[in-house]
């Protein structure tokens, strides 16, 4: 059976200068699934990926989180309620430039109060291959590492989902491939994703497509 982890009915988005971002959109993502979301610069997919992360607010339709309609919950009780669930990772890594690789890990998991986060943190640098750059800066690193850092920062967290927009729009073919092939072994490990791209060379990679077309999903 499938099991929706995310299920939006009838979603549209308008900003509030006026800019209709989604019209009407029904999307679900269950269980396991490797979800490309892919269209043109200004289609709508980074106001898709928040809506469905919960990081941003849907002003018409329902969203559902986990089983859960998050569309009338207060702010704080749903950011309670994505952690350890969601983790997202962004086209520019945001990472904490004057904390080591390892410290920009740990920060993260010490916020969260999780057990032996050192441990866990090492664990999860030697899965990504960057146990030799434990010490470096991220202006030390290039960028595939930078994202793979990225990565490590949300993994620490345990996440179910993984939302990535435009996660290799900052690197070369040859990296960006690299991050999908690391999303793909996540993502048979029993991570599910949901991913924007408007990359054509990464779509073999996923197990589903969907099109945005000027907030219209195809
Ligand atoms: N905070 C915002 N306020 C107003 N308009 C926005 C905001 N964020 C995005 N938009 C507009 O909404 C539309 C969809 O944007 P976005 O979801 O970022 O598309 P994409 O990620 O596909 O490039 C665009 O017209 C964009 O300019
Ligand atoms: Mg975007």
């Amino acid at each position: 059976m499938s099991e929706p982890l995310v299920e939006l009915k009838g979603v549209s988005k308008v900003y509030l200068d006026g800019t209709q971002a989604l019209k009407n959109v029904d999307f679900s993502l269950n269980k396991g699934e490797f979800v490309g979301v892919v269209g043109p610069s200004g289609s709508g997919k980074s106001t898709l990926l928040h809506i469905a992360g919960g990081i941003d607010r849907a002003s018409e339709g329902r969203v559902t989180l986990f089983g859960r309609d998050i569309t009338g919950i207060p702010e704080a009780h749903l950011s309670e309620f994505r952690r350890g669930k969601v983790a997202y990772v962004f086209q520019f890594y945001y990472l904490m430039e004057d904390f080591t690789v390892l410290e920009n890990l740990l920060v993260v998991a010490e916020m969260l109060g999780k057990g032996n986060v050192k441990k866990k943190a090492l664990e999860v640098l030697d899965f990504l291959r960057l146990s030799h750059r434990l010490n470096h800066k991220p202006h030390q690193l290039s960028g595939g590492e930078q994202q793979r850092v990225a990565i490590g920062r949300a993994l620490i967290l345990d996440p179910k989902l993984i939302i990535a927009d435009e996660p290799t729009g900052n690197l070369d073919l040859e990296e960006g491939k690299r991050i999908f092939s690391l999303f793909k072994s996540l993502n048979e490990k029993g991570i599910t994703f949901l991913v924007a791209t408007h990359n054509q060379e990464m779509i073999p990679f996923f197990s589903r497509v969907v099109h945005l077309k000027d907030g219209t999903l195809g």
